[in-house]
């Protein structure tokens, strides 16, 4: 079937089984459809040979966000995450955005970058002219010990030197085309170190890719009409700036910041994830992006465009996804994640992920300059307090429409509630 005709309205409502068979109108495999029946999941034997010490597997909610308009075309995201309205908020965002347009994304490079740390050079200046003189060679030594990534068009690109402290460090710059390139980079900057022992008279403290992605930077981009925060207009442009004002609150303070951006890395983990990618690195980028200019701030920021009558929102992230590597071929789920987004590039796997962000933070400025947060996660929230509680299938319900109405929720109001359910049947 054309995905452009697939209607996704409703989705939401439907049981698990029935998004199921919903997602089977999209061109996946055989194999995603096995494991969209259950059929296909991580075996044991596989698990045991991705990491140590394995005794069995963990699960976790795989979702769908659907319909994300990312640079012209729709996706359907897949969602790994525990967290009620995580999901919910990322569809009701990538929904409002779609009407306004969609994302538009932009990346001039995707490269990582390796660093060689030396010590005990006695003199600094001399040893960087030596190590740049030498630079072509350099470059040639790295890729000749990873000449792979040389025959698919990648490898090492560029090679600058930098005075820290008490260190000479060496930094590579590495195309790794559609992997992560952790390995191989680290493989070429052992490569590097004993001639730049030699040229430089120091020793290698140690050699290693580094996490801070700044030659993989996303920016994703979204403009929202007005109509779309409010039917009313007093209270939509009213809205607009109170999330401006929101963006702003994250920029000069790091208590707000740090929960800012773990609103946007929502959805951000939770596409990493599905994918098979290294969530602990975007993470540490991100972060560490996030303190650039000497104090952690917001990732995102939004202005009101009173002219055009817009709401504008900006996100920047280091975002090295891979679609080739790792445990990606290995995992089923991680499989169906990337038949589902239609195999994407790298390069469109990161614009996605960071629109992903985007879309998250949108969803939660608007829910806390409005109607506060508590209102849309508790409702969502109150369904996992029922299940824990003990609800039956049937009994989720009518037990979260009791639960939403107490002034606290938590589980013990739950389990007396489930009660009351129970002896009203
Ligand atoms: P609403 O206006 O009540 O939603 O918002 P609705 O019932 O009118 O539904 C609108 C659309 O939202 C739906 O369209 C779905 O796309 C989606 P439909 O399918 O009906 O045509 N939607 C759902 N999708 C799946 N399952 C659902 C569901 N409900 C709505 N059950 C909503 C409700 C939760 C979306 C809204 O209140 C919201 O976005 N709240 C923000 C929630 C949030 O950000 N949660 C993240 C966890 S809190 C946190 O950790 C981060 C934070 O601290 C970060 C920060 O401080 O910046 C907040």
């Amino acid at each position: 079937m054309d995905k452009k005709t697939i209607n996704w309205a409703g989705f939401s409502k439907k049981t698990p089984k029935e998004r199921a068979i919903f997602l089977e109108r999209l061109d996946l495999s055989a194999d995603s459809v096995a494991t969209l029946e259950q059929e296909k999941l991580l075996p044991l034997d596989i698990a045991n040979q991705m990491v140590e010490n394995v005794v069995t597997r963990q699960a976790l909610p795989f979702s769908v966000v659907p319909d994300v308009l990312v640079d012209g075309k729709v996706y359907q995201v897949p969602f790994v995450t525990e967290e009620p309205s995580v999901v919910a908020a990322a569809s009701f965002a990538s929904k409002i955005i779609k009407r306004s347009g969609g994302f538009k994304t932009h990346q001039d490079k995707r490269q990582m970058i390796g660093q060689v740390a030396l010590y005990d050079v006695d003199n600094k200046a001399q040893a960087t002219r030596a190590i740049l003189a030498k630079r072509e060679e350099l470059l040639n030594l790295a890729n000749s010990a990873y000449p792979s990534i040389v025959k698919r068009g990648g490898g090492a690109c560029e090679l600058i030197v930098e005075e820290k402290g008490d260190f000479l460090i060496v930094y590579l710059s590495v195309d790794t085309k559609e992997a992560m390139g952790a390995n191989m980079v680290n493989t070429m900057m052992e490569a590097l170190v004993p001639t730049l022992e030699a040229l430089s008279g120091g020793k290698s403290l140690m050699a290693i890719l580094s996490n801070y992605a700044t030659q993989s930077l996303v920016t994703s981009t979204c403009q929202i009409p007005l109509r779309y925060l409010s039917r009313k207009p007093d209270e939509a442009e009213q809205l607009a700036h109170k999330m401006a004002l929101a963006s702003q609150l994250a920029q000069v303070d790091p208590y707000r910041a740090s929960t800012h951006n773990k609103g946007i890395f929502n959805g951000i983990d939770a596409v990493v994830l599905a994918t098979g990618n290294d969530w602990r690195a975007i993470e540490a980028a991100g972060h560490t992006y996030a303190s650039r200019k000497g104090s952690y701030q917001g990732l995102s920021t939004w202005s009101y465009n009173s002219s055009t009558k817009m709401l504008e929102g900006t996100l920047t992230l280091p975002t090295p996804i891979a679609t080739k590597g790792g445990s990606i071929g290995l995992n089923p789920s991680t499989r169906l994640a990337h038949d589902l987004l239609g195999q994407p590039k790298a390069t469109t796997l990161a614009a996605i992920i960071t629109s992903i962000g985007l879309a998250q933070n949108f969803a939660a400025l608007k829910a806390l300059t409005s109607t506060g947060i508590q209102a849309g996660h508790m409702k969502l929230q109150a369904k996992s307090l029922a299940l824990l509680a003990g609800a039956a299938e049937s009994e989720v319900a009518p037990l979260v429409k009791e639960l939403i109405k107490q002034p606290t929720m938590n589980l013990a109001v739950a389990k007396q509630l489930l009660e009351h359910v129970r002896q009203a049947d």
